[in-house]
Parts: C-alpha cells; sequence; structure tokens
C-alpha cells in the first residue's frame, strides 16, 4: 500500500467533517455525481468536491446561481430529498429553458425545485421574490457552459464562423461586434490586460481597431494572421492561447462579469443562514482575486465563521476530459 494519501482524499481533508459521523465522501455523493455526468451536456466540474462542500441535507434551501447544463443540480436534487428545496437561476433564458424542464423530470416528488430567469447580481432579491430569505448551500459556478461554447450562433468560442455577439443574456444592450467598435486601441489594449491577462494586449489591440469584426470567425483570422506577422516568434499554440484569451476578456467585458461578481458577493452574507456554506468555482484571476477579498474581508468582520485558506483543484484525469477544470478554483466560505 502506498505511503501517502490519494491526491484526492488529501484535498478533501482541506475541509473538516461537518457533521460527526458522516464519513469524507459518501457514497449516495459519489453515486449523485456519477448519475448526473451521465445526464448532464455540461460536465460539473469538481462535482463530489462541490457536494462535500456544500453538504447537501435532507429539508435545506439550496440556491444554485448558475445553473448552465444543470450538471451540478442534478447532482444536488436526489440528496435534499426528503423536502428540501433547489432554486436555480442563470442569465441566460437559454440555458434555463433547456436545462429547467430536464431536470424537472427528475426531482424526488417531496422536493421543491424553482427555475429563475435572472442575474445573480440581484440574488437577494430574487431569493425573496421567490419567497426565500436565508439557504443553506450556495453554488457559484463562474463563465459559460460547454452548451453555451457550441452555439456557434452566440459568438463565444473562435472555432466555426457566428456573429460576434456573446451576451449571455440577449436582452442585453451590445454585442460584443458594437463593443469593438466603441474602443479605442488603448481602451481595449487594457481590458484585454484586465479581463484575461493577455500579454500581447498592445499588439492585439491594435489589430483589431483598424477596422470593424463582426464574425467569430473574423475575429479569431484577425488576431491569428496579426500576431503569425507581428516577428514576435510565437509558436501556434502561443497564439491560440492570445485568441482563447481575446474571447474570454471580451465575453466578460460585454456581460459585465466582473461587476456582477462584485455586486454577488457583496450580499452573499444577507443570503446565508447561520452556518450557511457558498461555493465559488473561479477561471482567471480577475475572478479569483475578488472572490479571495470577499471571503477575507467577510471573515475580519464575523460574517463568515471559517473561509478556504488554499482552493481546491481538478485532479489530472478531470483537467484530461475538459480542459476548464485545469483553470477551474474552487473556493469555499462558511456563514458565521
Ligand atoms: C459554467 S456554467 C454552469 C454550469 C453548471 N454548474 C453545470 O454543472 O451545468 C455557468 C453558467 O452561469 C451563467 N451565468 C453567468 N453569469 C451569470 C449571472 N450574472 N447570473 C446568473 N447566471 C450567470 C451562464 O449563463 C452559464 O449558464
Amino acid at each position: 500500500m502506498s505511503a501517502t494519501p490519494p491526491q484526492h482524499l488529501d484535498r478533501i481533508q482541506i475541509f473538516p467533517p461537518a457533521r460527526p459521523g458522516i464519513p469524507r465522501t459518501p457514497a449516495r455523493h459519489r453515486r449523485a455525481c456519477a448519475a448526473a455526468l451521465a445526464a448532464s451536456p455540461h460536465r460539473p466540474l469538481l462535482c463530489t468536491e462541490v457536494l462535500r462542500c456544500l453538504h447537501p441535507a435532507p429539508g435545506d434551501l439550496i440556491v444554485d446561481a448558475t445553473l448552465g447544463g444543470g450538471g451540478h443540480t442534478s447532482a444536488l436534487l436526489p440528496l435534499l430529498d426528503p423536502g428540501g428545496h433547489l432554486l436555480a437561476i442563470d442569465t441566460d433564458p437559454h440555458a434555463l429553458a433547456v436545462a429547467a424542464p430536464r431536470l424537472r423530470a427528475q426531482v424526488p416528488a417531496s422536493v421543491q425545485f424553482t427555475a429563475r430567469h435572472a442575474s445573480f447580481r440581484d440574488l437577494h432579491r430574487t431569493m425573496q421574490t421567490c419567497g426565500v430569505d436565508r439557504a443553506q448551500s450556495i453554488l457559484v459556478d463562474l463563465g459559460i457552459s460547454q452548451l453555451q461554447l457550441d452555439d456557434q450562433t452566440r459568438g463565444f468560442h473562435f472555432t466555426g464562423v457566428g456573429p460576434l455577439d456573446m451576451r449571455l443574456d440577449p436582452s442585453g444592450t451590445s454585442t460584443a461586434a458594437e463593443w469593438l467598435a466603441s474602443l479605442d486601441a488603448a481602451a481595449l489594449a487594457r481590458l484585454l490586460e484586465l479581463n484575461a491577462d493577455e500579454p500581447h494586449a498592445q499588439r492585439i489591440a491594435d489589430l483589431l481597431t483598424h477596422a470593424p469584426v463582426t464574425t467569430t470567425h473574423a475575429l479569431e483570422r484577425r488576431i491569428r494572421l496579426g500576431l503569425d506577422a507581428s516577428g514576435l516568434g510565437l509558436t501556434r499554440p502561443e497564439i491560440r492561447r492570445s485568441v482563447r484569451r481575446t474571447f474570454q476578456a471580451l465575453r466578460i467585458a460585454v456581460n459585465n462579469e466582473l461587476a456582477a461578481l462584485e455586486a454577488l458577493l457583496a450580499q452573499l452574507p444577507d443570503c446565508l443562514a447561520p452556518g450557511g456554506r457558498v461555493v465559488i468555482l473561479t477561471f482567471h484571476s480577475g475572478e479569483e482575486r475578488r472572490v479571495i477579498d470577499a471571503f477575507g474581508d467577510g471573515r475580519r468582520r464575523g460574517l463568515y465563521a471559517r473561509v478556504a485558506r488554499t482552493p481546491i483543484r481538478s485532479l489530472k484525469a478531470e483537467t484530461r476530459a475538459d480542459r476548464r477544470a485545469a483553470a477551474c478554483k474552487m473556493r469555499w466560505a462558511i456563514r458565521a
């Protein structure tokens, strides 16, 4: 037998057993995640770790603030039986229209499932309009889902040809093409640095601001050919990463994602019951910095009893199966 514990056990021990006598990774959590993985069109990242930290129990009120493909919700629902309530929201009405009917079909009879089109920037108000006040657990899985990435008409991904839209909520104001057209090179370079830590921000900004870009293919091509001819000696994978980061930076700007996250973090303590838990999955440094600061500040002010000191990361096997997993960092906090 190996002298060192398996990597996943090591990570799970970061979070102590919350209820005495409950094993560290209950078999019912593993079963719920396996079923969710098999049924969901979006692979729920760090599924057993999310369950471990949220610790769903029968009768709990749980909020999934980013329903997406419904993968995590699908794993949570059976663990609330009997008598629990899961409130799921998403700012993308299309994501909600796809996931909610599928989930309704699998809700245990005694569990209530509510799906609402809303942004988590208004989480507390949304909870109140749904007749609930404070939750035992809140899950926030930031970014976008595989379904959104794969839909070429949404403009989130650089493979294929689609309109440069990128709005999560199509009733939102400007598309990515309109955003791009409104920025000068200096403002775009700043945005690429802030939202994606892009090392070639100024070069890409110069490439993108001299003529309009209206499709995903045109945006990808302009960056790829421009960086290739730039004399920087970049390899193909390096150029591809710059393309990916540019798409990410624009998406974050179009949807005002960092402002929404800040608004959510400010109201989380009001949305959690005493002892309630929040788990947040972040995918880039701008998100992570904000979560660390808000949890640390909440801890100092006595709003949180405990907060994660280190993030929980995906294992290699998950990273191989889903590229988003490599960037994913999970943090948790417990309401005082
Ligand atoms: C990574 S996906 C969630 C995947 C989900 N956990 C699953 O297992 O299928 C993120 C989701 O959050 C949604 N989202 C992004 N910003 C949001 C906001 N401000 N309010 C509510 N939902 C948001 C996106 O539309 C997307 O569907």
